[in-house]
């Protein structure tokens, strides 16, 4: 992979150089200069892409999270797919390897984030398939149990906090233990939180509660794993075109889209842009910070 990206490197060098030989004669030695130079910035940025590292995505067998996994393979690097969902899983896998290139090697684990025994054993077969924990963490596994206050029932409220935010904290703990003992410089968890969590609406006081929790986290962890070489940052999507907002019935949805400036929903592939620029060392000074995706809303 990499050697393929040197020698399209080397090529545009080569390209360079022959046209400072031309420009020369017109345009002097210190143009040349900074043709060489932008050249080499063009080598700098290719090389803070996120290709040959290892990540690890959570609720991948749908939406969002599907989707960051197809932009994260596209761009080079190694996906481990994490899901209770092992079809989902399975089907991902197999065509993320039909398209995969050089070391590429895909693979999918079986997960519920909200037990911490599944996170350890998850993390295990990890280091069993790639002898290392990966170096990107998207905490995107999320869950609603909607109901008004007055309604809502204890479990539906535990159930959403457990796997939003006890889900976040357990799978970022774990695998950052395992990043740091594998003396990893450089890593970057992202973490799904979602304007609601800043906002809050009617029905959805867990979610509310669960993703405002999940930003306070998100700059704990930015604070306390920064010296580290890992930082820790958060997306909050607002409405998102998934399975999740499927689910809300048309006279819900059409209520809030004249709320949205952009006038529709935003695709999962819009998310995952975010969020492979925040796993990606692009980002290499953004740590605990909140970037709404939610076109205006
Ligand atoms: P989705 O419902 O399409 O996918 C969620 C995935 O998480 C599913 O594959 C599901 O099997 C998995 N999952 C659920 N519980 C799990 C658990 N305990 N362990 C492992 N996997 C589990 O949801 P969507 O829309 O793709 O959402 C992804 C994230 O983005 C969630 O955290 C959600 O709260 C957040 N978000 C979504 C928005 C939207 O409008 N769709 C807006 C703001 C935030």
């Amino acid at each position: 992979m990499r050697s393929v990206q040197n020698k399209h490197i080397a090529g545009r060098l080569h390209v360079c150089i022959t046209f400072c030989g031309i420009y020369e004669k017109d345009f002097g030695t210190e143009y040349c200069v900074a043709l060489l130079i932008v050249s080499f910035k063009l080598k700098q940025s290719r090389n803070k892409m996120v290709a040959g590292r290892l990540a690890l995505v959570t609720g991948a067998a749908s939406g969002i999270g599907k989707a960051t996994c197809r932009l994260l393979a596209h761009k080079g690097a190694t996906l481990v797919a994490a899901d209770r969902n092992p079809e989902g899983i399975a089907h991902l896998i197999k065509e993320l390897n039909m398209t995969a290139h050089g070391d590429q090697k895909h693979t999918g684990v079986s997960i519920d984030v909200s037990d911490d025994e599944s996170v350890r054993n998850a993390l295990l077969k990890v280091l069993e398939h790639h002898n290392q924990p990966p170096s990107i963490i998207i905490n995107n596994a999320g869950i609603t149990r909607d109901n008004f206050l007055l309604s809502l029932s204890e479990t539906d409220f535990d159930d959403v906090l457990s796997v939003n935010l006890k889900g976040t904290f357990l799978v970022t703990q774990t695998f950052c233990n395992s990043i740091v003992n594998h003396g990893i410089k450089i890593a970057s968890v992202v973490n799904l939180a979602s304007i609601i969590g800043k906002y809050g609406n009617m029905g959805q006081s867990n979610y509310a509660a669960s993703k405002a929790g999940v930003e306070a986290l998100t700059k704990t962890t930015a604070k306390e794993l920064g010296r580290l070489g890992i930082r820790c940052n958060a997306v909050l999507p607002g409405f998102v075109d998934t399975p999740m907002t499927q689910a809300v019935p048309d006279k819900v949805k059409n209520k809030f889209m004249p709320l949205i400036p952009m006038g529709r929903f935003a695709s999962p592939e819009e998310i995952a842009e975010v969020i492979a620029f925040l796993a990606s060392e692009k980002s290499s000074y953004v740590n605990g910070a909140s970037i709404d995706v939610t076109g205006g809303f």
